[in-house]
């Protein structure tokens, strides 16, 4: 009998070995895709964005939650005339150091790749790129999904820094898309 057992191992093995080139036996469900949250609890937020890294730089966005993500709307203004400029959710809400470092790196709730929102791989606080008027002046009007305001899930953005970049974001380039110095951050503040 204990012939029999080890011998019915050994053929279990022999095709377990034949097939793990595809996928461990023992996969976690952790590796599959993520459930994003999309609750969000709160109605409002704010940032109100001040200069950073000695630019002149300024402005205020709202977001408002919207299907499955937020909208934001606002202006920034102080730019150079005609510019474009990488605009992200950072993952800390402090925007104390004067070149905005303390707001550390994208908001990367699913640990992914740097990238272009809607299109592939991308941080959850990844957006597309703020372009400035004549007057230095770029209108925020713009839908991020896969995050929520409020409640605390692993994707809530609120209590978080929204930052406008020098330059534009390539949208490829790791782990920041080559945007450049930080120029204005703001705290993403719950209003409603
Ligand atoms: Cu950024
Ligand atoms: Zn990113």
């Amino acid at each position: 009998m204990r012939i029999a057992l080890l011998a019915a191992a050994t053929v279990t093995t022999l095709a377990l070995t034949a097939c793990g080139t595809t996928s461990s036996p023992s996969s976690s469900p952790t590796s599959a895709t993520p459930v994003v949250p999309t609750t969000s609890t709160a109605k409002q937020a704010v940032a109100v964005l001040a200069s950073a890294s000695g630019s002149l730089v300024s402005g205020s966005v709202t977001l408002t939650p919207m299907g499955k993500g937020l909208h934001l709307t606002g202006e920034v203004g102080g730019l150079p005339a005609n510019g474009t400029h990488a605009f992200h959710i950072h993952e800390k809400g402090d925007c104390s150091a004067a070149d905005a470092s303390s707001a550390g790196p994208h908001f990367n709730p699913f640990n992914a790749a740097h990238g272009k929102a809607g299109s592939g791989a991308h941080h959850a606080g990844d957006m597309n790129n703020l372009t400035a008027n004549a007057d230095g002046v770029a209108k925020v009007d713009a839908h991020i999904e896969g995050v929520t305001l409020g409640g605390a899930a692993v994707n809530d953005v609120a209590g978080r820094a929204l930052i406008v970049h020098a330059a534009p974001d390539d949208y490829a380039s790791q782990p920041a898309g080559n945007a450049g110095a930080r120029v204005a951050c703001g705290i993403i503040k719950v209003t409603q």
